[in-house]
């Protein structure tokens, strides 16, 4: 992994003074670690996580541990459910699942996350996503709430964005894949970031989310010709916290299962094809840490933001 790019420290070289110096002493164990080559991200770390939340979602224990790289040690308390005064009168936040927040290198040493949270050496933590409701009807507020919830408008569209997709050059493109004579085995296919396909607007509604999953099929039935298979010989997971029950149906009824975050990268093998399109969190930064997938299809990325991806979304 070379993102060492990835840091912010070069745009600081200027105002070294006592803080600066600080941070450059309390964050050279990390960089340290990330010179000798220790992975940030790990699948036993990750499976102990995904333990910890389903442990905190069905019992009385709420609380997660969470290691640090350099031996801290911090506790989350897992508080869905509950409520807070709401950014406009008459509303209230309420927190949604836990949320995973994945911390690179780059983010760790960060002058910019570090003037405003301090040392951590924490890879991971837990945050919880937040819905904004009216105090009293509990009805979610414009921006929210999804404007299509019928199971079959949604199930149509998807339809007919495979139709589409699969009358398209790029469609067509990649039978390409047919003729490789190296692909190496493929048992799993793992979809993420993906997306809703739930919008939120209707004037908005570019159906991404649908085009991408269409494309997690066909890869399925292109891999499975190639290896004289079966299309169900391949699994499919998804994994995206902002699918709804009605996407988990639908994809359920292609062979789609849906994964609870961090439960899909965990999945991922040699064997595996990683998909992923302007994920909010770093995908490539995760997955190069955990494994060494047959192929991983991506879109163009641009400079990794330093910031807490979707901050103001989490508490
Ligand atoms: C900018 S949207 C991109 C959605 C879609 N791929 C597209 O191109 O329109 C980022 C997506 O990353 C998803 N995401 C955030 N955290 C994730 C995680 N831990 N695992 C998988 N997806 C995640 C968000 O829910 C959101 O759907």
């Amino acid at each position: 992994m070379t993102d060492a790019q990835d840091s912010d420290c070069e745009d600081f070289h200027s105002s070294h003074g006592r803080d600066y110096d600080t941070f450059v002493q309390e964050t050279a164990g990390i960089h340290r670690l990330y010179e000798a080559g220790v992975p940030f991200f790990t699948k036993e770390q990750l499976r102990d996580l995904s333990r910890q939340l389903k442990e905190a979602e069905n019992s009385e224990k709420r609380d997660v541990l969470i290691k640090g790289l350099e031996g801290t040690e911090e506790t989350f308390e897992v508080r869905t459910g509950v409520t807070r005064a709401g950014s406009e009168p008459g509303t209230e936040w309420v927190l949604k699942a836990p949320a995973i927040e994945y911390r690179t290198f780059g983010f760790l040493t960060s002058y910019r996350a570090y003037q405003m949270d301090g040392y951590s050496d924490l890879s991971l933590r837990v945050l919880h996503y937040m819905e904004l409701r009216d105090e009293i009807t509990k009805e979610l507020r414009p921006g929210f709430r999804y404007v299509v919830d019928s199971v079959k408008t949604i199930n149509d569209s998807f339809t007919t964005s495979i139709q589409s997709w699969e009358a398209s050059e790029s469609y067509t493109q990649l039978q390409i894949i047919e003729s490789r004579e190296n692909l190496p085995p493929i048992t799993k296919i793992v979809a993420l970031a993906l997306g809703t396909m739930q919008p939120r607007s209707i004037e908005n509604w570019d159906h991404r989310s649908e085009f991408q999953h269409a494309l997690a099929l066909t890869l399925r039935r292109i891999v499975s010709k190639c290896q004289g298979e079966t299309a169900d010989k391949i699994e499919c997971f998804a994994q995206d916290p902002a699918y709804t029950a009605l996407d988990k149906s639908i994809l359920e009824k292609y062979e789609i299962t849906c994964l609870e975050d961090p439960d899909a990268f965990v999945e991922i093998d040699d064997s595996t094809i990683v998909l992923t399109f302007a994920p909010d969190v770093p995908v490539r930064q995760i997955v190069a840490d955990i494994a060494r997938p047959a192929m991983m299809i991506w879109n163009t990325c641009e400079d990794e933001i330093w910031l807490h991806n979707g901050r103001e979304q989490f508490m």
